[in-house]
């Protein structure tokens, strides 16, 4: 029998945005329709570099701090990045981020290193501003679903 392929969620939230959004992009992973994928969620703060190195994707998710990445998830690539680099590259990946009023900070500020590890897009990003609607999450949860279906087939 196929081993399981597994998809790493990686993401931090302080006050409950980015939380919310998580909550979504899981859901969308752990749909009923997808098999054989299992969903590993983790704190950016804590996260190991096995466990990055066990993954066959990974989605990231941060608020916009600062014009930048959340301190936290600057935690997981100081974490992660030597370790990896030289064994993620081709990593399919995708980015959730949660905002006051931009969220381009974030992306770019994430977008810099991952271009350094050499992972692969195989999604736009989600950026949501200022309060969250319900289409808002629908985006989460077709970010998630749509990394582990593909991960699933193998298209990834
Ligand atoms: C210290 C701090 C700095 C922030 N800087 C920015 C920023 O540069 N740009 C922006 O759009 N929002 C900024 N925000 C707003 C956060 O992105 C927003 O509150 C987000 O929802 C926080 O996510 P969380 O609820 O998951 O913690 C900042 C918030 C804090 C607390």
């Amino acid at each position: 029998m196929q081993q399981n392929k597994s998809l790493l969620v990686v993401f931090h939230s302080r006050s409950g945005h980015t939380a919310s959004m998580a909550d979504a992009v899981i859901r969308g992973a752990q749909d009923s329709a997808i098999e054989g994928v299992d969903v590993v969620v983790c704190d950016a703060l804590t996260t190991s570099s096995n466990q990055l190195l066990d993954a066959d994707g990974v989605i990231l998710g941060t608020p916009e701090n600062f014009g930048y990445m959340s301190g936290a998830m600057k935690v997981f690539f100081e974490t992660v990045y030597y370790d990896c680099l030289e064994r993620t590259q081709g990593l399919p990946y995708g980015i959730f981020i949660h905002a006051g009023n931009d969220g381009s900070g974030a992306l770019s500020s994430m977008t810099r290193i991952i271009t350094g590890l050499r992972w692969r897009q195989v999604i736009p990003p989600v950026i949501l501003v200022g309060e969250i609607h319900p289409p808002g999450l629908d985006a989460c949860q077709e970010l998630g679903m749509s990394l582990a279906a593909g991960l699933e087939s193998g298209i990834f």
